[in-house]
């Protein structure tokens, strides 16, 4: 088959089992992207679509940026795969050398994964390790929040707090408790980046830890800014609050920046954006900008020197995965990461997040079924009144709509997610915004 004729669809869609998917639904009115490049997808029929949500929380460079391809190509070429389990290629090295460059002070490494789940999964081993070596393996208890979306993996799945994805799981890891979550309509909706007020819902994890002693607490790992909960930004002083009970406790405190990480909020990390130092910081997404898939964890070095201790020969985790540092990730990645430094990325999406947040707000005068607008960085979320008896359908109705008018939002739930490639400029956020306001009119 000519490499062109894959761009049409095949007759049957069957075999393939979509992930996340309502895939008969799908199957009956299926749309396709076959390109993309910078802010924009194309469909097989020839049209533009703007990005709102950056292929899924991902593309922070924009699409098919000449430079990655171009190391992705090199790479392909001449090392297509090598094993990291005692064994090196000098690329995991420099790319790991250079997120140091970036990461927030007092890290000093990073283990490498294949996805943001697979990180997540090992941030909460590591998490556990780390106690045992100390003589602390009675610290077994996890805690995550309600809404908190930290992947698919058993672990990451225990710890988030969207029940309908895990409702077909069973029971899942034992020991593990949830944090409220920090979205509250009655005193927050309609605010402007970090809400006013909810310091107290991190209070909420001293009533938890006193129900089962802290020291029975490995880690709390939240989302600096919950994403696939519905884009929930930290109310101010929340995460600050977190890191003082963690710390108090002797319990580590693990932000899962899968979304965050890479620029989303204008700076490298969540943590230098909100000023607040965990102790492991998960990422992925736009760790390789999307373009091949890769996942990590930072560690802080109180962490890993504990974890360093004992005879040479002892591998210091006993963890690790086929795709832990494969070239083609690490090239893609160290790529992506000349492209953020050269062209001022994450600058730039400083500069123009009060734009965004400007123009997100503004979707409000569109009309009464608006229940909510939140942003921070370049984050932005639309909260829609459900029609009655029929939840998520007009979210879903409105992020049609905008496709149909070449612009691709996620609706997730009574929400309209965005998240944009950070290269957006000032008339495509204008796109966004009118494209969400004519949806919305026109339920
Ligand atoms: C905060 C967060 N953690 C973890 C994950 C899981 O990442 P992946 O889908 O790469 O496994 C996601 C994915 O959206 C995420 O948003």
């Amino acid at each position: 088959m000519s490499r062109a004729n894959l761009d049409i669809p095949p007759n049957s869609l069957e075999a393939y089992w979509m992930p996340m998917t309502p895939n008969r639904r799908f199957k009956s009115a299926p749309e396709f992207f076959v390109e993309a490049k910078g802010m924009h997808y194309r469909t097989p029929d020839g049209r533009s679509v703007l990005d709102a949500i950056a292929g899924l929380w991902c593309v922070n460079a924009g699409h098919c940026h000449p430079k990655i391809i171009e190391a992705i190509r090199h790479q392909a070429g001449k090392l297509d795969y090598a094993s990291s389990f005692s064994l090196g290629h000098p690329l995991a090295f420099h790319y790991t050398n250079r997120v140091m460059e970036i990461a927030p002070k007092g890290f000093d490494h990073i283990f490498l994964a294949g996805s943001g789940s697979e990180a997540v999964d090992t941030a909460l081993k590591i998490a556990l390790a780390y106690h045992r070596s100390r003589g602390e393996g009675h610290r077994q208890r996890l805690i995550g929040r309600q809404r908190s979306y930290h992947g698919m993996g058993f672990g990451g799945l225990s710890v988030s707090g969207i029940g309908w994805q895990r409702a077909q799981f069973g029971v899942m890891l034992p020991g593990v408790s949830h944090l409220p979550h920090t979205h509250d309509l009655t005193r927050n909706a309609f605010s402007k980046g970090e809400p006013e007020h909810g310091v107290d819902f991190a209070d909420a994890l001293e009533g938890i830890l006193t129900a089962m002693d802290p020291s029975t607490v490995a880690a709390v790992i939240v989302e600096p800014v919950a994403g696939a909960g519905g884009v929930l930004p930290p109310p101010k002083g929340y995460l600050k609050r977190l890191r003082e009970i963690t710390s108090k406790h002797g319990i580590l405190l693990i932000f899962d920046e899968v979304v965050t990480g890479f620029g989303r909020l204008g700076a490298p990390f969540a943590a230098q954006a909100l000023g607040v130092t965990p102790d492991l910081i998960t990422c992925a997404k736009g760790m390789s900008n999307g373009a091949v898939p890769m996942g990590g964890v930072l560690v802080h070095h109180q962490v890993h020197d504990a974890m360093s201790q004992g005879p040479e020969t002892t591998v210091e985790l006993a963890h690790g995965y086929t795709y832990s540092g494969h070239p083609l990730a690490c090239a893609a990645a160290l790529a992506t990461l000349d492209v953020y430094q050269e062209e001022g990325i994450f600058e730039k999406a400083a500069r123009i997040a009060g734009k965004w947040e400007a123009a997100i707000h503004d979707i409000r005068g569109a009309g009464g079924v608006i229940r909510d607008i939140r942003n921070l960085g370049l984050l932005g979320a639309v909260e829609i009144e459900p029609a009655p008896n029929a939840p998520g359908q007009r979210a879903r109705a409105v992020a049609n709509h905008c496709l149909e008018n070449g612009v691709f939002v996620r609706a997730l739930g009574d929400t309209l997610i965005l998240s944009p490639p950070l290269i957006i400029n000032e008339d495509q956020i204008g796109q966004i915004a009118d494209s969400i306001k004519k949806g919305i009119r026109a339920l």
